[in-house]
């Protein structure tokens, strides 16, 4: 009983402690003859130079994994250190966490925010958290790994693919020769190379579902972290009835759909995709992003982010 009585007493003398830390920045007596704010702080050498391009500041995660664009989005270190770790990011990273160490978590996001509202940069989060960086080594991250309770997962393959860099009309030849066509072509080779890519040859150069091989190449290729940027872009440009390489409207809805339901039963895979949040009506083969149909199969959590 004194016991409990203390602990409460206890309690109570911390939280007012908190409290009162809490007040004491915002409380002080100010001095007159302060200096004006603009007279204290000092703009970001390119905006103070007027060298000022808004392209560069502008999230792109193609180029950044193309190792291109400025050291503020390409370096994983300086990304973190100017990036505001919101509500919604760290629960998005935390979730990602626990989900590639096979600990639980989302295993199918879609971003939704009004445009500039932080998709690509909280893509681009997930892509440096597991760049293999050390913790320490990105500012915000070991206090966020901490809570997370599971250290990020090692070796993670990453897949990105970015529907405005990508036409569908031809055949991308990569660097080993591969000649990739469709979307599930593109992720397959990015996670394994060739030998990947071998698993679901046929099915990209038909442009049809590779359906159950996605699972058993995700399990193969455990962790993987599966990114998509733009999709309803890359979608829009499949109109019906085109014999293009990518295949047709239908067949990237389809495969949206196998694909989340590959990510949700493969061990330790991780599928995140932004798209422009929906027209109110619009008529016509271009309603919706491509996860809209498996979202509202409940395959895909809808964050704000
Ligand atoms: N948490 C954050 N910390 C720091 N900067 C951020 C953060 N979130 C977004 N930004 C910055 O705000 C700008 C807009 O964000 P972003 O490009 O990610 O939005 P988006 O939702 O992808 O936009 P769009 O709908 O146009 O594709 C970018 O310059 C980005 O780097
Ligand atoms: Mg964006």
């Amino acid at each position: 009983m004194r016991m409990d009585l203390m602990r409460i007493v206890f309690d109570e003398q911390r939280r007012a402690e908190m409290r009162k830390k809490s007040f004491q920045p915002t409380e002080g007596k100010p001095q007159g003859g302060l200096k004006p704010w603009r007279e204290v702080v000092t703009p970001h050498p390119d905006v103070a130079s007027g060298r000022y391009q808004q392209a560069e500041f502008a999230a792109d995660l193609w180029q950044v994994d193309q190792g291109e664009g400025s050291d503020e989005y390409k370096h994983p270190t300086e990304f973190f250190r100017r990036t505001f770790i919101t509500v919604g990011l760290k629960r998005l990273m935390s979730q990602a966490l626990l989900r590639l160490s096979g600990k639980g978590g989302d295993p199918v996001v879609e971003l939704q925010t009004n445009f500039g509202g932080g998709k690509t940069h909280s893509i681009l989060a997930l892509y440096h958290l597991f760049s293999g960086t050390h913790a320490s080594e990105l500012p915000g991250v070991e206090e966020l790994v901490k809570d997370a309770g599971v250290p990020i997962a090692r070796n993670v393959r990453r897949a990105v693919f970015v529907g405005t860099q990508v036409s569908p009309g031809r055949t991308h030849r990569k660097p080993d020769g591969t000649e990739v066509r469709t979307v599930w072509g593109e992720i397959a080779w990015q996670l394994g190379g060739k030998a990947a890519y071998e698993r679901i040859r046929e099915d990209d150069e038909r442009a049809t579902n590779p359906g159950n091989a996605l699972k058993e190449l995700f399990n193969q290729y455990a962790p993987c972290l599966i990114l998509i940027d733009e999709w309803v872009a890359y979608a829009r440009q499949l109109h019906g009835g085109a014999d293009l390489p990518a295949g047709t409207f239908d067949t990237q809805f389809t495969f949206a759909q196998a694909l989340s339901e590959a990510v949700k039963t493969a061990k330790q895979t991780l599928l995140v995709s932004a798209s422009r949040p929906r027209r109110a009506r619009t008529s016509g083969p271009t309603r919706g992003s491509p996860t809209s149909k498996s979202a509202a199969n409940g395959a895909a959590k809808r964050w704000p982010v």
